[in-house]
């Protein structure tokens, strides 16, 4: 935790607010992204539901494929444990839905680790045309994030339960990818490997995006290694989650952003 805070003092002294900004490209995703306060009709319903798994108090058996949570040791544990400590905030949730919904990200949007399902009804109300594909491995977690999806209408959404590397390999995409969030397993080996998938899966209008870029030295070092790749345009760390574009630009950059208080 207190490592924690010292990257993020280091972090917001290095960030810009969008008046530091000289690129078109990202002032324009600071202001329709990251400062758009527009609260779409969804964004209550899916926060309600949120609300309500955050209080209840039942066990799941978890069986955890990843890197395993720094909270969290047991393998039994209450739904809104898991709900107060491994879901995505509402804000950077809210920001992926904003990114699809402002860059029009069209057809098929991934999603690694889909946990009860929150993050992900925001990646399906973006764009209803978009099919989702969301991987999950602990069945028992699974479960709750599909009675999730029924209670908010969801149709476009395909969870799949098993291991990310496996079920990737057997995911064949009928067109390229708009959005992959990748948000599960946090080891360097395995950070590349699905990014590397995804850049097999992309066009220059994918949007990849990792999250806890900060969360160990090893997705510190995936965070690096990715900034360096040569199909990788620019780049947009927000802390919590790290941005990937590769749409052809005439210089390669890497921004770090954090909002304007003013
Ligand atoms: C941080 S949570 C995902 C949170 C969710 N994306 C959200 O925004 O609310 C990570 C999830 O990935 C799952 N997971 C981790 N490693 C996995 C693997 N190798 N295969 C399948 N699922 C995995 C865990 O069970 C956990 O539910």
């Amino acid at each position: 935790m207190f490592l924690q805070i010292i990257k993020y003092l280091s972090f917001y002294f290095s960030a810009k607010t969008k008046y530091g900004i000289h690129s078109p490209f990202v002032f324009a995703f600071i202001e329709e992204i990251l400062e758009n306060e527009s609260n779409y009709y969804s964004f209550l319903a899916i926060e309600h539901i949120r609300k309500k798994i955050e209080k209840n108090s039942s066990e799941i058996i978890v069986n955890d494929l990843g890197a395993g949570s720094k909270k969290i040791k047991t393998a039994k544990r209450k739904i809104s444990t898991i709900a107060k400590t491994s879901l995505q905030e509402k804000k950077m949730a809210q920001i992926l839905f904003k990114m699809i919904n402002y860059y029009q990200l069209s057809d098929n949007v991934v999603e690694l680790g889909t946990s009860l399902g929150i993050t992900t009804a925001y990646l399906a109300n973006a764009k209803k045309s978009n099919k989702i594909y969301t991987i999950e491995g602990s069945t028992e977690i699974a479960n709750v994030a599909n009675s999730v999806f029924k209670k908010l209408g969801l149709k476009n959404i395909e969870l799949i339960i098993g291991d990310f590397n496996t079920n990737l390999k057997n995911l064949i995409l009928d067109s390229k990818l708009g959005l992959i969030y990748i948000d599960g397993n946090h080891t360097k080996s395995a950070t590349i490997s699905y990014f590397n998938w995804a850049l097999e899966n992309a066009n220059e209008n994918t949007i990849i995006v990792i999250d806890d870029i900060y969360w160990s030295k090893e997705m510190e070092e995936s965070w690096d290694y990715v900034k360096k790749l040569n199909e990788v345009t620019m780049t947009i760390d927000l802390f919590k989650m790290g941005i990937v574009f590769l749409h052809s630009v005439k210089v390669k950059e890497h921004f770090k952003l954090k909002k304007s208080i003013f």
